[in-house]
């Protein structure tokens, strides 16, 4: 389908909602475990995997086997999206004679295997692509295999069995959850080492504790590791072992069990439970606000770029926000198309390129070639027909659109034409033209205003907040509607790229608490909030929303 990343972002979420449904409405099913794999599945369905919802059956389709079939939900939620069903009836979860079942059934056109049982879905891969083999097809078998499920010793049968026939038409998934049915996988049959205690974080962060990479690798597997809730590095693992030949390939995601909500991560309750429906809502808005963090690199070094997208590279960034100024639009000038090119093999995280150029229509082409994978334009410098050929030229080459505005300006009367499809709008905080400047604080009213206005529009991307942005402010910004932040001197321009990019999301993610508690309050009260808070019982997250709940006045 070959969409961009902001497109498999959207297609993450609509996913994930319909997980969240299908389980309510069941009051059963899997949502831990669709849900550390949900990022796989978006780069697979709406980038890799080849398949025509219309026709099921389609010979020269690849093969999707999702061997730890409990996560059907996960699967059912994307086939849904992907137009195999009408999203509507993942209601029918695990109904009597519905076809969506609590573990895959080919009754459910779409569906290639009958998952559930456990430790097969290896095996069944490999016949399904000998048979390719001797057919001569050059489709592909996808397989997605749980770290509970790798208890199972057939699993281990068929890694030897696939590398002794070199198949290379596997691209296997292991969705490295760390938890299985009832406890942490290190506590039952430990891949990597016995986990002492319940911090699944030390074990997150010592990546010298990893050992089951290796073992995939002593049994002739190409093994890539990277973080599984991360597209640009799946997506960039997929394309790297289906270009591998002679052996066969196993990405190794390491994911987070229950990821995008928060009492669900890490809690080995919810393998197999569903969410209660008047938790539903809350739970949606938490999901809807997922927020990303882009350092501004024209805060260092200048003369040193390439060590600044590292610094953004090591302190696990979101996207890298480059300010391309052409001395025109605006009075300075950092650079262009050029530097951009040459930066693009040092990072795989996207690069969100925000064009303060005069005549963007005539240059857009060189920055798509350039490695961008979101484009910002200025609404100044636009008029109706020359963004509509910039969107076109963005679109056909599966770039996202980015539409940016200045502190004294408007969103023009012609760019709601364009809401639907725009993937991000910039709201400049400050007036652009250099780093280190005081946010504006009427923007934080303006950010208000267009949230809404585009949402009534049909606008779904994320309003990216630009200019003065700091420790202070970013909180109020995120409850504004905004969703992206760039750091120039408050990230880049400090020591610890690291350490300050996290307590950027700690500042955002105490603002979203304080607007869920807000919600479950305006839905239910007082007992609605404590029945919400009593579910995050993983680490010290209770605490953190007592104190919210308190200083909001609702104990
Ligand atoms: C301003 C640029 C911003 C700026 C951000 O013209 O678009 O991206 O570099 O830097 P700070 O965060 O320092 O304002
Ligand atoms: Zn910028």
């Amino acid at each position: 389908m070959g969409l961009n990343y902001y497109q498999i972002k959207k297609q993450v979420l609509k996913a994930r909602k319909l997980v969240i449904k299908a389980t309510a409405a069941a009051g059963s099913g899997h949502p831990g475990g669709s849900f550390s794999m949900a990022e796989i599945l978006g780069c697979l369905f709406y980038k890799y995997l080849k398949y025509d919802p219309k026709n099921p059956g389609w010979e020269d389709r690849d093969k999707l086997i999702l061997s730890k079939g409990h996560a059907s939900p996960g699967l059912f939620s994307n086939m849904a999206v992907a137009g195999y069903f009408d999203p509507k009836d993942i209601v029918t979860l695990r109904q009597f004679g519905s076809k969506l079942q609590g573990h895959p059934d080919l009754k459910c056109p779409g569906v290639e295997f009958c998952g559930g049982s456990l430790g097969i879905g290896l095996s069944y891969s490999i016949g399904n692509a000998l048979a390719a083999r001797l057919d001569g097809k050059n489709n592909r078998i996808y397989t997605i295999i749980g770290d509970g499920e790798s208890d199972e010793g057939q699993v281990w049968e068929a890694a030897m069995t696939a590398a002794k026939y070199k198949i290379d038409n596997i691209t296997a998934f292991l969705d490295r959850n760390f938890i299985q049915q009832d406890s942490y996988t290190e506590k039952i049959m430990p891949l990597d080492e016995e986990l002492i205690g319940n911090d699944l974080s030390e074990m997150w962060k010592d990546a010298s504790r990893w050992k089951t990479g290796d073992k995939w690798r002593s049994f002739g597997w190409n093994v890539i590791e990277v973080d599984g809730h991360r597209t640009e590095q799946i997506s960039d693992a997929i394309r790297r072992a289906n270009e591998t030949k002679g052996l066969p390939s196993i990405i190794i995601a390491r994911t987070v069990k229950g990821k995008g909500v928060e009492h669900m991560e890490d809690n080995p309750q919810w393998h197999g439970k569903a969410p209660q429906q008047d938790i539903v809502p809350i739970i949606e808005d938490e999901l809807e606000s997922q927020f990303m963090i882009a350092p501004s690199i024209i805060a260092g070094d200048m003369s040193n770029l390439g060590k600044e997208v590292e610094r953004c590279n090591e302190g696990r960034a979101d996207y890298i926000h480059l300010d391309v100024m052409d001395g025109q639009f605006v009075p300075n000038k950092t650079f262009d198309h050029a530097e951009i090119q040459k930066l693009r093999p040092l990072s795989l995280l996207p690069f969100d390129t925000h064009l303060m150029i005069n005549d963007p229509v005539k240059h857009v082409r060189n920055y798509i070639d350039a490695g961008s994978d979101i484009i910002t334009v200025h609404a100044e410098v636009c008029d109706e027909s020359s963004f509509g050929e910039i969107c076109d030229q963005l679109r056909s080459n599966q770039v996202g659109i980015g539409l940016a505005i200045n502190p004294d300006t408007d969103l023009p009367q012609w760019s709601y034409k364009f809401a639907e499809m725009l993937d991000q709008i910039i709201v400049m905080s400050v007036v652009p033209g250099k780093s280190g400047q005081k946010f504006i604080e009427s923007t934080h009213e303006k950010i208000q205003r267009i949230t809404k206005d585009l949402h009534d529009h049909k606008f779904d991307g994320y309003i990216e907040v630009d200019g003065g942005v700091n420790l202070e402010n970013i909180g109020a910004c995120f409850a504004d509607g905004g969703r992206a932040f760039v750091g120039g001197s408050a990230i880049i321009g400090q020591s610890d790229v690291r350490m300050i990019i996290k307590e950027f999301r700690n500042q955002v993610l105490d603002s979203r608490r304080r607007l869920l508690i807000k919600k479950a309050h305006d839905l239910g009260g007082t007992d609605l909030v404590n029945k919400w808070i009593d579910l995050h019982v993983v680490g010290k997250k209770k605490d953190g929303l007592v104190q919210i709940t308190k200083e909001l006045g609702f104990q």
